[in-house]
């Protein structure tokens, strides 16, 4: 089965009265296991088309299928809980919590779900020696570098086993040695654990570590390999 299915979407951003289209007829279908960049200049849609497929917004018009959940008329409430089971997000800046440390930031998704305190620690401390980050568990993201930001960010993303994991921009603010070791990382959790990926990129570095390529413009696929 297809993994995600987005079926003729339309989204149209409306502010003061000005409309604007953000995503013209988008068709895409994303199968287990794919490791996806989606590239384009800045203001194609791919923020908009990852919050979508995310669970974060609701298209305008069409379909989105998650794991054959129809989530594009799925209730807020329904899409929250779909999102806590399946989906991982890492954001361009992260979206640390300020006022936890690093364990509780990996163990939140855990919490909501309703996880008891010491099976929630034991996976979060599992993930952080994996992720080399047992030492920092303690600390607050602001004691962070940004580099070991992104890796409670991610080890935050996939702690639940997300069907699919989605990242905007993540290595657009890291040092080129930090978003390639980033990538390998993901690479490996991707080929070992068939996770899949999809991220948004600018950098022709990170899209050479892609599987496929999406390539968006103006709001449309133009070229999906
Ligand atoms: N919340 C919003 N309200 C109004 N317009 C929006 C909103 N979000 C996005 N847009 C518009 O939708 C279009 C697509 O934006 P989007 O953020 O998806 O592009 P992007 O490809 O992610 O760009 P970037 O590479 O700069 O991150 C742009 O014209 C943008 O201005
Ligand atoms: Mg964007």
């Amino acid at each position: 089965m297809e993994l995600v299915e987005v079926q003729n979407i339309q989204k149209i951003f409306r502010e003061n009265s000005q409309a604007v289209q953000a995503l013209t007829d988008i068709s895409l279908t994303i199968r287990p296991g794919e490791f996806t960049a989606l590239c384009g200049p800045s203001g194609s849609g791919k923020t908009t088309l990852l919050n979508l497929i995310g669970c974060l917004d609701r298209p305008t018009q069409g379909k989105i299928l998650l794991d054959g959940d129809e989530i594009s008329r799925a209730s807020q409430q329904d899409l929250t809980k779909i999102r806590l089971r399946k989906i991982g997000f890492i954001f361009q800046d992260f979206n640390l919590i300020p006022s936890y440390t690093a364990l509780e930031n990996i163990e939140y998704v855990l919490w909501l779900q309703g996880v008891r305190a010491a099976a929630r620690q034991k996976s979060a401390l599992e993930i952080c020696s994996r992720f080399g980050i047992e030492k920092l568990i303690g600390r607050r993201p602001s004691k962070l570098s940004r580099g070991q930001q992104q890796r409670v960010a991610v080890a935050r993303a996939i702690i639940h086993k997300p069907k699919i994991v989605l990242g905007d921009e993540l290595t657009a603010n890291l040092d080129h040695k930090t978003g390639a070791d980033l990538m390998d990382f993901l690479k490996k959790l991707n080929q070992e654990e068939g996770m899949t990926f999809v991220y948004a990129t600018h950098d022709p570095v990170m899209m050479e570590r892609a599987n496929r390529i999406v390539r968006m413009q103006d709001g449309k696929i133009i070229n999906a390999s």
